[in-house]
């Protein structure tokens, strides 16, 4: 069906000039409304205080005073903890500071500069490098590959996650595609997650590059909004299976569990993959910080008691995420000029609106006082070839305000959809 079927010019003018009229009136109100980042609000920061209160002494179950130098890797019990959660054995683990993507802009960096486990040469010695990158996709992953003038392609995604046919053929074919972004979980901004078939081809699938590495981002793995959470293959299992043992780097944080300004992350990868990277870390670091790792396992727990933590989060920001679904339901839905996703976790919707009609519903929310991630920002090198997709970012502002956020974005893109429609 085609939008606003059976409407005259003259009725969609009308449409048009309703919306502008209910537009000029939120313009009026000089709202400053942000919606641009996925942060969690100030209730969700303050589930964790108690982080704060278990630090009794300093000193690690295998006897480490955690102030002094030591513990590159990190400390046992802060291994041992991820290893519960992701399924993984301590020698896999890496501990960092408080950023995952720290962790994986490093990997990259020593891909280029050094080379990592297995390659012939470093990455930066090499005249090209490609990169397959899953859209729409993370910002931030797509700003690193960038920055070291990797040639980023695009891979589009369904309901099971990154078309696989097309990433057999590429990989299978072209010795310069070195790397892969993958956000398995929730994935930003999607929501998918990847299907079995999808996780066991991507370990399984010849690749022409030797050295080719995939980023398993795990970032939402146990972010869960509702009681049935969706489930993932073990991507570094399904890797030893199929004899690619060395595929893969995995990487999650405590950022959205505790803070993200002062959580903990990990890196894991195969034994063989850790020793040689470590090699590198050490001397790098003499270790991050333990303090901090100490004061998360006291508060965290174990996989059970971390559950139950998410599933406050997950009570707070559930309702902000069917407000949004709500609202665009009721004021873009069965119009045929916008789709978007219901995620059963993560930290993003993703709206799909008229092809071409992205940037400049972005631009009117922005001058009605809405400011939300930038049309494109979903795509390498920060360009949509559809110009379609837009980031929602639910779970910070208070429902109120995020209410009103969604209905002055609804009305951008109804008008952004009319002005394409009347000009064509
Ligand atoms: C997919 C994904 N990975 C990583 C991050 C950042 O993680 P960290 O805070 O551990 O650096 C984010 C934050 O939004 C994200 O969406």
């Amino acid at each position: 069906m085609k939008p606003y079927q059976g409407y005259s010019q003259q009725q969609l003018q009308e449409r048009k000039n309703q919306l502008l009229s209910q537009y000029e009136s939120y313009k009026s109100q000089g709202l400053k409304l942000d919606m641009s980042r996925g942060k969690p609000c100030t209730e969700q920061l303050e589930l964790s205080h108690g982080l704060f209160e278990d630090m009794h002494d300093f000193i690690s179950i295998d006897g480490t005073d955690v102030r002094n130098y030591g513990a590159l890797d990190g400390i046992k019990e802060a291994k041992a903890y991820f290893a519960e959660i992701f399924n993984l054995s301590p020698e896999e683990i890496f501990i960092g500071g408080n950023s995952s993507l720290n962790l994986m802009y490093d990997l990259v960096a020593k891909a280029f500069i050094h080379g990592l486990n297995g390659f012939e040469k470093p990455w930066g010695k090499l005249e090209k490098v490609k990169f397959l990158c899953p859209c729409p996709g993370y910002d931030r992953h797509f700003a690193i590959t960038e920055l070291f003038g990797v040639e980023m392609i695009v891979i589009p995604m369904d309901e099971n996650g990154p078309d696989m046919d097309k990433v057999e053929a590429l990989v299978a074919e072209d010795d310069a595609i070195k790397g892969m972004w993958c956000v398995p979980k929730y994935s930003n901004p999607s929501g998918i997650t990847y299907s079995d078939s999808v996780v066991r081809r991507l370990a399984a699938m010849k690749t022409k590059a030797p050295d080719f590495t995939i980023i398993w981002d795990n970032a939402y793995a146990i972010h869960h909004l509702y009681e049935t959470p969706d489930t993932l293959l073990d991507m570094l299992e399904e890797c030893r299976k199929a004899g690619n043992p060395n595929r893969v780097y995995m990487f999650s944080s405590t950022s959205k569990v505790t803070f993200p300004g002062a959580g903990i992350s990990f890196m894991a990868t195969s034994k063989e993959n850790m020793a040689h990277i470590k090699k590198q870390i050490t001397i790098q670091t003499i270790g991050f910080d333990k303090i901090n790792m100490l004061q998360h396992v006291r508060f965290l727990k174990d996989a059970a008691h971390t559950e139950e933590h998410m599933k406050k989060h997950a009570d707070i920001i559930r309702p902000k995420f069917e407000a949004v679904d709500e609202i665009l339901s009721k004021n873009l839905g069965g119009k045929d000029i916008a789709a978007w996703n219901k995620p059963n976790g993560g930290y993003f919707i993703s709206l799909d609106v008229l092809e071409g009609c992205a940037k400049r519903s972005v631009t009117l929310a922005k001058e009605a006082g809405v400011t939300l991630t930038s049309a494109g920002a979903t795509y390498p090198y920060g360009k949509d070839p559809n110009d379609s997709n837009i980031r929602i970012a639910p779970t910070y502002p208070p429902v109120e305000e995020l209410r009103k956020a969604i209905e002055i974005l609804s009305i951008c893109v109804e008008i952004a959809a009319l002005e394409k429609i009347l000009a064509a």
